[in-house]
């Protein structure tokens, strides 16, 4: 008989590989959540906090049935409201609301994920949320894991309540918090741009929010005594200067989408594409049970949104800003080209944009869209027509806060 012998060494080997590759799958888990831009739903925009049980289910089903989920919203979530005021005295864990989820989460949770969507909640890294709700402060590990185990994939962190904490030290227990759990859960950062976190929330969440809130206007603000919120394009006015920060699993988030909450459908048109050119997540915000065919259609444009997912990861820049047309260029992934004109103001616009004699630098991520040694065609991707190539001059007429929306292929 032929005795293997192991000699203490060998074990010792064996023991750290074994430990090291169960830390490197674990690790794993919680890489490469949010490739592209997470895209869902989100019941603030139109719910606040008149959230349900109900509501959830119809949102879910519709999201299936309108066809927004073939089109790549996956993320159902539940912002502020869906606890009740207290936590549970004995356990210290956030109990759901029984009024608005009479059966709890879990019911409704499985629900979701029956549908092949995912499932997110908010919370909030202060002691109350922004609604006065029971914030997160001090219970960060044992929510994670109450999220965890509910089959939570998505957790939205908002800002309120927060007086004398430092935001990265925050955001970055909670992630913590959120791997600790063991459950791959999407983590946004919703601190409204505050504490910049572009410059350190890379390693902390997928998703980072670059301002305030936004509102069903085009642009403006509007003035709420202590607070304002942002229309479409005073929030667009902020992101420019960020686009480095982004990419692949870290993204700018200038908030959820205002499409089908009274806008026009020329603003929505160009609040969509915007959105799309800036590789921000695209969170439905609208009542997607009464939304119209425009909305629709808009929320579901497969071009557009193949621009917004587009694999590089790069987020647009604005080219130029005149006479109330901006124009905005987004490298896409096989030298392929996106480009927004967008018409901010109350009055149609002739534009004429000579290819040949514009020069298109991407600085930050070193690309060119060079026109003499490429000749380019063009589609428009909202009308669905081909525009002819770069080779001559671009005519059009844009109609007051319309977009013209163009893909550029070789
Ligand atoms: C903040 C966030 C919003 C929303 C509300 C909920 O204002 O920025 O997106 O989550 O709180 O109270």
């Amino acid at each position: 008989m032929i005795k293997k012998q192991f000699s203490f060494p060998s074990i010792l080997a064996l023991l750290l590989f074994s430990t090291l590759s169960t830390k490197n799958l674990f690790a794993q888990k919680f890489e490469n959540l949010a490739p592209t831009p997470p895209m869902g739903w989100n019941s603030w925009n139109t719910f606040q906090t008149n959230i349900s049980e109900q509501l959830v289910k119809d949102i879910a089903d519709v999201l299936v049935s309108s066809g927004m989920k073939d089109a790549g919203y996956t993320y159902l979530v539940l912002d502020d409201g869906w606890m009740a005021m207290e936590r549970d005295p004995k356990t210290g864990d956030l109990i759901p609301d029984p009024k608005k989820f009479p059966n709890g989460l879990k019911p409704v949770i499985d629900y979701v994920h029956s549908k092949g969507l995912k499932f997110g909640l908010y919370n909030c890294a202060g002691t109350k949320t922004c609604a006065g709700y029971p914030g997160t402060r001090g219970y960060e590990y044992q929510d994670a894991r109450l999220y965890a185990s509910l089959g939570t994939d998505y957790l939205k962190f908002d800002w309120c309540n927060t007086e004398g904490i430092n935001a990265k030290e925050a955001y970055t227990t909670m992630s913590k918090a959120l791997k600790t759990a063991g459950r791959p859960i999407v983590f946004s950062l919703c601190e409204w741009g505050n504490n910049q976190p572009w410059l350190w929330a890379e390693p902390v969440g997928q998703l980072w929010r670059t301002t305030g809130d936004i509102t069903a206007q085009f642009d403006g603000i509007k003035n709420h005594g202590t607070w304002h919120a942002n229309g479409v394009m005073t929030i667009v006015d902020m992101q420019d200067t960020l686009r480095k920060y982004a990419g692949p699993n870290h993204w700018n988030d200038p908030d959820m989408l205002e499409v089908g909450n009274g806008l026009t459908p020329a603003q929505n048109r160009s609040h969509y594409s915007l959105w799309a050119i800036l590789s921000a997540p695209l969170i439905a915000g609208n009542d997607l049970r009464k939304m119209n065919d425009q909305t629709r259609a808009v929320l579901t444009n497969k071009d557009v949104i193949a621009v917004n997912q587009d694999g590089l990861g790069i987020q647009g820049f604005r080219h130029r800003n005149k006479d109330s047309v901006q124009i905005w260029i987004k490298p896409l992934s096989n030298g392929e080209w996106a480009v927004c004109f967008v018409n901010r103001s109350s009055v149609a616009k002739q534009i004429e944009f000579n290819w040949q004699n514009e020069t298109i630098i991407d600085k930050d991520f070193n690309k060119t869209l060079d026109t003499k040694a490429n000749t380019y065609k063009l589609r428009e991707l909202w009308t669905k027509k081909d525009a002819g190539t770069t080779k001559a001059v671009l005519k059009a007429t844009i109609q007051p806060y319309d977009v013209l929306m163009l893909r550029l292929t070789k």
